[in-house]
């Protein structure tokens, strides 16, 4: 049993007596605890492939910052590697691969990846909830279908991502059966991750801003609605594709729980699209740039306008490395000490 299910009661729409609150990107480079975990591996990849390591920055958040969930730390990109394109995490550039998909070979050599394949990140999972003792649930993630197959067409970051768009446009039917072999894996390494101890998962679809609306439902929501189908049953599930803003009413008819929002989104219509589904977000990760009575301000007017139940405060994005962890912190404990609803 959960110590403090927070998290799990308003995934499920349940009754909460205080909204709870984590961050994306919580386990990361804001905190120098993080910084110095992460010196003691080669490089990220190892980081993220030793088990001890990954569930040591896991918990980290939870105890510095007072975080009421955990985050596995991994990343969406052990997709594609265990699928057979391994990648690089660049310093200050990000990832990287050295084989992208460009042909309908290039598909059909990929393997539908198993939970076995990804043995280290249920390792990871098994020792994190161990090591945790049920104080905070554990939240287990993968990308979204659309998000990985920009990156094994793109091959690194982008801000267009106009060769993986190109190829939606040129190549649509190969595009599907590159879809739906990532629906297919993601399906698989999520409900090993839900055996190995998740309580709930979340897709980032980080990547679902660049798309137009019918390519948006045709290439990307309607796997989610797979994977959702799938793990729904198993865990509550929440569906973040940040810049969609037009497509709350429709990603709510998915079997998802909870929504995850960005911060170009007004709180108050996303409740009208929403159909009673949870809420998750939506603070603009900069604000934890300004000032602690702005933050402050901010904070309680964002809690305001969404209301104490239906609702997980988290940010619209993951944290960014430079915002000052005082901050972060500030933001937290004013999650928590709010009442006026
Ligand atoms: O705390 C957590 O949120 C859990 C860990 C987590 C990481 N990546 C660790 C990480 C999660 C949930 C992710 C998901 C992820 N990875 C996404 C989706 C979320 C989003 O941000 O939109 C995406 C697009 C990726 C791909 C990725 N990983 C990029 C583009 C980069 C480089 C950019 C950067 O911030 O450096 C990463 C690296 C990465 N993944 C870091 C962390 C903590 C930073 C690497 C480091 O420690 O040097």
């Amino acid at each position: 049993m959960l110590k403090n299910d927070l998290l799990m009661r308003a995934a499920k729409g349940e009754f909460v007596e205080r909204v709870p609150v984590w961050l994306m990107r919580q386990a990361g480079r804001v905190l120098p605890e993080y910084r110095a975990t992460r010196a003691k591996a080669a490089n990220f990849i190892e980081f993220v492939k030793n088990p001890e390591l990954a569930a040591e920055v896991t918990i980290q958040p939870v105890h510095i910052l007072g975080v009421d969930a955990a985050i596995i730390f991994s990343d969406i990109l052990v997709i594609p590697e265990a699928m057979g394109l391994p990648y690089q995490m660049i310093e200050s550039k990000g990832p990287w691969f050295e084989k992208t998909i460009k042909n309908a070979a290039d598909i059909e050599a990929l393997h539908i990846a198993e939970a076995d394949d990804l043995g280290y990140v249920m390792q990871a999972l098994q020792l994190t909830k161990k090591q945790l003792n049920n104080e905070v649930p554990l939240i287990g993630f993968c990308g979204a279908p659309w998000t990985i197959l920009a990156y094994m067409i793109e091959g690194s970051g982008s801000k267009t991502f106009s060769k993986a768009k190109q190829f939606l446009y040129t190549q649509p039917q190969l595009a599907h059966r590159l879809l739906e072999k990532i629906t297919a894996s993601s399906i698989n390494y999520l409900k090993g991750q839900v055996a190995a101890g998740a309580d709930l998962i979340q897709l980032f679809d980080s990547w679902a801003g660049v798309l137009s609306e019918t390519h948006f439902y045709e290439f990307s929501l309607q796997y989610m609605q797979q994977i959702c189908d799938a793990i729904s049953p198993l865990v509550p599930v929440t569906i973040f594709a940040k810049d969609a803003h037009y497509a709350i009413e429709r990603i709510a008819q998915t079997s998802c729980s909870s929504i995850g929002l960005d911060w170009t989104i007004n709180p108050h219509h996303a409740r009208t699209q929403a159909n009673g589904k949870t809420l998750q977000g939506n603070a603009d990760p900069c604000l934890l740039y300004a000032n602690e009575t702005t933050i402050v301000k901010e904070t309680h007017a964002m809690l305001k306008d969404f209301g104490k139940q239906n609702y997980i405060c988290n940010l619209g994005h993951g944290l960014y490395p430079d915002l000052p962890k005082e901050h972060v912190k500030l933001f937290v404990d004013t999650v928590k000490a709010f009442t006026q609803y």
